[in-house]
């Protein structure tokens, strides 16, 4: 990812192109993460084309916390700067908490954000994160949620024009 705003507001170290598919590898294939990449419905719709449609990414990072619950560090990018504001990373993001909870069983979500990125720190305020944490030395900020019933309802409704498809390739 060359964007230096991008990896500035993702705290992304720019990486050659070998590291590139290393980390597209490992992201793959390792147990401990879950990526799907955005499509713009209309694009792709219009043209079948996978790779012209894409306006980004968000992933899951999953790890055990010390209170023992299974914890996903969440992330999102809209890349595509015609793309945002358009409510495509909110709508991305939920549909991947919701995936993460209902289909991989994480009780807890945290994201890390840079403190200047307000825009996000909003976004996932809005989706009932709490901060738990701020680092001066990181310039960042760390909010959590735990998933209860009345979050996954929430979730449910919020994305409730929206349903998981089994590739039937895989
Ligand atoms: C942050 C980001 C994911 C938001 O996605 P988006 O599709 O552009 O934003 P949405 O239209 O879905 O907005 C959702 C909420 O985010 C906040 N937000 C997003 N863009 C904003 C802006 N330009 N000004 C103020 N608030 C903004 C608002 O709270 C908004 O809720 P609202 O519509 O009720 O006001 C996107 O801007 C992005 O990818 N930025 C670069 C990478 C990044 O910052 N990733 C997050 C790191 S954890």
């Amino acid at each position: 990812m060359k964007s230096v705003e991008l990896q500035l507001l993702t705290a992304s170290e720019p990486l050659s192109l070998d590291e590139e598919y290393k980390m597209q590898t490992s992201w793959l294939m390792d147990e401990d993460k879950c990526t799907f990449i955005i499509l713009e419905k209309s694009v792709f719709e219009n043209t079948g084309d996978e790779i012209g449609a894409m306006i980004g990414d968000t992933n899951l990072f999953f790890y055990h916390s010390e209170d023992c619950v299974q914890l996903a560090e969440a992330e999102i990018m809209i890349a595509e700067k015609s793309a945002r504001r358009k409510r495509r990373g909110w709508e991305a993001m939920l549909l991947m908490l919701r995936y993460g909870c209902e289909e991989l069983g994480v009780e807890k979500f945290q994201v890390k954000i840079n403190l200047d990125n307000d825009k996000s720190i909003s976004m996932f305020q809005k989706m009932g994160f709490s901060k738990v944490s701020e680092s001066a030395v990181f310039n960042e900020i760390t909010l959590e949620k735990y998933v209860d019933e009345k979050w996954k309802h929430w979730l449910k409704e919020e994305t409730q024009e929206s349903e998981c498809i089994q590739n039937e390739e895989q």
